[in-house]
């Protein structure tokens, strides 16, 4: 450290006679400091005889920090390297073992009966017949009576399991779901998909969203699932057992520009059932939420990339086989692991990055949508 014992005017004189601010009075004194402190240094630097001397000696010192460095960077790499061997294990856990090992017993696991909404198309639907594989007998939810009856009636021809359905429209919200209570009073419910949803006809301003969309987005993508959860866990809790799956989405990984009621409505699913789960995970219930990426379902028809199948984007029924076999092992999880690669990247992006590019494919769907249209 620099020694100023000897600066003859003492600190003090940096600000002048009797203490006050005088301008010229305090550049003299900086001026007098100055050469004061250069004079210092050369005498230093003369009374050590060789260069080598004074770099040993700074480098003496520096050690010490370079060790301590040297440790936290040792701490790190370790912590990284047992994350990702933590990651590594819960990917196989969930993505491999399930699919190696032979089916679970879903039926003695939660119960004999599951309640799928939304089930006449898409995920929904392939989610059913995937349980109906596993020996689950299905109450399919949806709006069309028609299409319930033809895939109610294949589903119990198919796999040989019991079959019954409820017709509810759930964009007509609160008046629905005393019907759909009586209806379900009476049965044994181990499993409740809330898979319904709906998106946009496609990517769009917020602003350009009609009051209607609004409140159907609403109804349909949250409220309903608040409210089958609401009818159907007296009776899990009551039994000790259940599980509950929400569909949500991977658009809630981060903030989505023109997407941004569907993906809010997804973003409250996910918490939903994150918290869901602390609260009930005790009496037994297990409740996962399930954010997938793009599936080609009808949902994305106005899209012809992503309703057309690819290496990242599945079918539902790839979709929803995959996703059975994590029921009872992630409370959140995309389902799939192609698409939990891309969640981990998506994750891994700076906001804004995400925002930019979800923005930008937005407009370029929007585009191609609104010409697609006016065709
Ligand atoms: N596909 C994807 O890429 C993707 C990605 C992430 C998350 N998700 C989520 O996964 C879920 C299923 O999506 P999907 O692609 O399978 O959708 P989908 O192919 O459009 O199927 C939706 C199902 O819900 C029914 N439905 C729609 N509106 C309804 C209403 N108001 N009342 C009752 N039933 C209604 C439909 O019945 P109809 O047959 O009568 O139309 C159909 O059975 C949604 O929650 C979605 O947000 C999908």
């Amino acid at each position: 450290m620099l020694n100023l014992k000897g600066y003859p005017y003492g600190l003090k004189s940096l600000r002048g006679p009797r203490g006050n601010c005088n301008c010229m009075c305090l550049f003299l004194n900086l001026f007098n400091f100055y050469f004061f402190v250069c004079f210092r240094l050369v005498v230093t630097m003369a009374a050590v005889d060789r260069f080598s001397l004074l770099y040993r000696e700074i480098s003496r010192t520096c050690s010490f920090y370079i060790e301590a460095l040297a440790i936290v960077g040792a701490w790190y790499t370790v912590r990284k390297c047992v994350s990702l061997a933590l990651d590594t294990y819960s990917a196989l856990r969930l993505h491999v073992i399930p699919r190696l090992s032979g089916k679970v017993d879903l039926v003695r696991k939660y119960g004999k009966w599951a309640v799928v909404t939304g089930s006449t198309d898409g995920i929904g639907k392939a989610y059913a017949e995937e349980l109906a594989k596993h020996g689950v007998n299905i109450i399919l939810v949806s709006r069309s009576k028609e299409k319930l009856e033809a895939v109610s009636r294949s589903i119990s021809e198919t796999y040989k399991v019991e079959t019954d359905f409820i017709v509810a429209d759930f964009s007509k919200g609160r008046e629905l779901y005393p019907a759909i209570k009586e209806a379900l009073k009476d049965r044994e419910i181990g499993i409740l998909v809330n898979n319904v949803g709906i998106f946009y006809s496609h990517t769009d301003y917020f602003t350009n969203l009609s009051e209607d969309m609004l409140w159907d987005l609403i109804h349909v993508n949250i409220a309903s699932a608040t409210m089958m959860t609401h009818i159907v866990l007296p009776g899990m809790v009551k039994k000790k057992k259940g599980a509950i799956v929400n569909l949500s989405s991977a658009v809630c990984c981060q903030p989505t520009p023109m997407l941004t009621v569907y993906g809010a409505s997804k973003s409250y699913l996910d918490y939903f059932s994150r918290a869901l789960h602390y609260e009930y995970a005790s009496k037994g219930i297990f409740v996962q939420s399930l954010t997938p990426f793009v599936t080609t379902t009808k949902m994305l028809a106005f899209s012809s990339i992503m309703s057309k199948r690819s290496v990242f984007f599945p079918t539902a029924e790839e979709y929803a086989s995959h996703a059975v076999s994590t029921l009872g092992l992630s409370i959140r999880t995309t389902g799939y692991w192609k698409h939990a690669i891309q969640f981990t990247l998506g994750e891994c992006l700076p906001e804004w990055l995400w925002a930019w590019s979800a923005l930008y494919l937005s407009r370029i769907l929007r585009k191609q949508a609104l010409a697609a249209k006016a065709k």
